[in-house]
């Protein structure tokens, strides 16, 4: 097994006192406790900065969550891809179903922008997730297949980029798939990265994301084709954040 992934994906949350407070945090979490899992933090554009400085030359990297699908231009508001690397960025998230739902982003459109991360030297973070509707009705495979189909292009795992499963109606919840779920939607998830990238698709990350905290980490992290966390609310609490990363199985 390889080293397992823990992403904290901030979301919008943070003024820079508390971004500062919470990169700092983590440098000294990990100084006194170096742990066997690759850390990474994706704050808000505007604290990408400011983290990247603190935790420059740790082993905490940063990404973004979210970049548009071109490099520069007319894009009022936007973020393109090389603006997060040129502030330190190593990695985006991409296609969280937040911006699916509530900036109507389809599987072309977050295919566009992995190709636009990959090009600017970004490592994308791309998730999928069934809602609840759609897990009732039995479509979860179905829905995550698609997703997978539509969003991930050609080569995406011949270079490093990680899938993240996150079922829409345990994001922010509490109410976390269970270790079945988990290992039934992974190894899916493992299926279809074979079947669409053949060897390739045999190494590349999959991650589970969906209230994961400090409680539950370490049976979610012990699921088969769990490669690691996507975590949101318990990322805000560097002693929350610090536990569900040492809970990772050492790789
Ligand atoms: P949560 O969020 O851990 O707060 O459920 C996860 C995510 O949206 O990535």
């Amino acid at each position: 097994m390889s080293r397992q992934l823990i992403a904290g994906n901030w979301k919008m949350n943070g003024l820079t006192a508390d971004a500062e407070a919470l990169a700092q945090a983590l440098i000294a979490g990990v100084a006194s406790a170096p742990g066997h899992a690759d850390l990474l933090v994706c704050p808000p554009f505007t604290q990408i900065a400011t983290v990247a400085g603190i935790l420059r030359g740790s082993v905490v990297a940063v990404g973004g969550q979210d970049c548009h699908m071109q490099p520069k231009g007319a894009h009022t508001g936007d973020i393109a891809a090389p603006m997060l690397r040129d502030l330190g960025a190593g990695f985006v998230i991409l296609g969280h179903s937040e911006r699916r739902q509530n900036h109507k982003e389809l599987d072309e459109t977050v295919r566009e922008k992995v190709l636009a991360a990959k090009a600017a030297g970004l490592i994308p973070i791309v998730c999928v997730g069934e809602t609840d509707d759609q897990r009732r009705d039995d479509g979860h495979e179905d829905v995550v297949g698609w997703q997978l189909k539509g969003s991930l292009p050609d080569g995406f795992a011949e270079g490093d980029g990680v899938v993240a499963y996150e079922p829409v109606w345990a994001i922010g919840t509490g109410r976390t798939a269970t270790e079945a779920d988990v290992a039934e939607m992974h190894a899916f998830i493992r299926a279809e990265l074979v079947r669409q990238f053949g060897e390739a698709g045999q190494t590349t990350r999959i991650l589970y994301g969906g209230s994961v905290n400090a409680g539950n980490a370490a049976s979610l992290l012990a699921v088969p084709e769990v490669g690691g966390a996507l975590v949101g609310g318990a990322s805000l609490k560097p002693e929350d954040f610090l536990a569900i990363a040492a809970a990772a199985p050492r790789g």
